[in-house]
């Protein structure tokens, strides 16, 4: 029979496990309500939340990134590297530990944002050293490379604004790996491309986290292209109340 301790110490990690999290939203009377009331997301793991506009998808990433302050929660825990022991981000939040919370955002996570948020006056070099820069990590040939698995070496000296939408969404996936993140989120990394692109950045995107071994979160409109890279979709529903002040969209997995 296999020792318990073999088999547990072969066990991949838990990277984020969440327990009964709440983040609610409240703009002019109508109020929005996220609720998580179990998710556990395993080292290595491809995730993809698939939804409507408006249903919560970035108020759950922004909350895996610890950007957003859930309004309750019973337990969330975080543990980046499997060496690491699992890290209390609820109790960071009670304390108000923001600075903490950056540092953990800054090492371990990349984060692609909906709206691609390059900076206009820095090259594409410079943008996508910049995760690596905060850090202050060695200048290495890592940009480099990552520029030319994803097609954009020879842009690297130029400004975003000269390059194509589809360009610059490769340009912000480079700058979310260049500091060897454990975890990649991205926010709709294909939203402003035609379908056919989408599926090529994101496949891209995908094959570049599996050789690196990174947990990967994506949210997406469309399940179509991401279903056959094989992501493990997250359960969600969406209720409404019948007066429309009050939208829940419960999240499990
Ligand atoms: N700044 C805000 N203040 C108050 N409520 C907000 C705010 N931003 C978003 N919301 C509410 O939270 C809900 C979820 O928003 P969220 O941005 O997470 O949706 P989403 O699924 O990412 O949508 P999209 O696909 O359009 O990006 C929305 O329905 C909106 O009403
Ligand atoms: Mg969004």
């Amino acid at each position: 029979m296999e020792n318990v301790f073999q088999s547990r110490s072969k066990a991949k990690p838990t990277v984020y496990h969440l327990r009964d999290v709440i983040r609610d939203r409240a703009s002019e009377g109508v109020t929005f309500r996220l609720r998580v009331p179990a998710l556990q997301i395993t080292q290595g793991e491809k995730i993809a939340l698939i939804g409507e506009s408006g249903c919560g998808k970035s108020t759950l990433l922004d909350m895996l990134a610890f950007i957003a302050q859930p309004s309750q929660i019973a337990a969330f825990r975080f543990r980046p590297e499997r060496e690491d022991d699992a890290i209390d981000v609820a109790l960071m939040w009670k304390k108000r530990q923001m600075n903490k919370l950056g540092d953990l955002r800054k090492r371990h996570i990349g984060y692609v944002m909906q709206t691609g948020g390059l900076l206009p006056y820095l090259t594409v070099r410079d943008n996508m050293s910049l995760s690596r820069s905060v850090l202050g990590l060695p200048e290495n040939d890592t940009v480099q490379s990552l520029a030319r698995e994803l097609g954009i070496a020879r842009h690297l000296d130029k400004l975003p604004e000269t390059l194509s939408v589809g360009e610059r969404q490769r340009v912000a996936i480079g700058r979310a790996l260049a500091h060897e993140p454990s975890i990649v989120i991205a926010d709709e990394p294909t939203a402003s491309v035609d379908p056919f692109a989408a599926e090529k950045i994101m496949s891209l995107f995908i094959g570049l986290a599996e050789e690196r071994n990174i947990t990967v979160v994506v949210a997406s409109h469309a399940w179509r292209h991401i279903k056959r890279l094989g992501l493990r979709r997250l359960a969600h529903h969406t209720h409404r109340s019948n007066d429309g002040r009050t939208t829940e969209t419960v999240v499990n997995g």
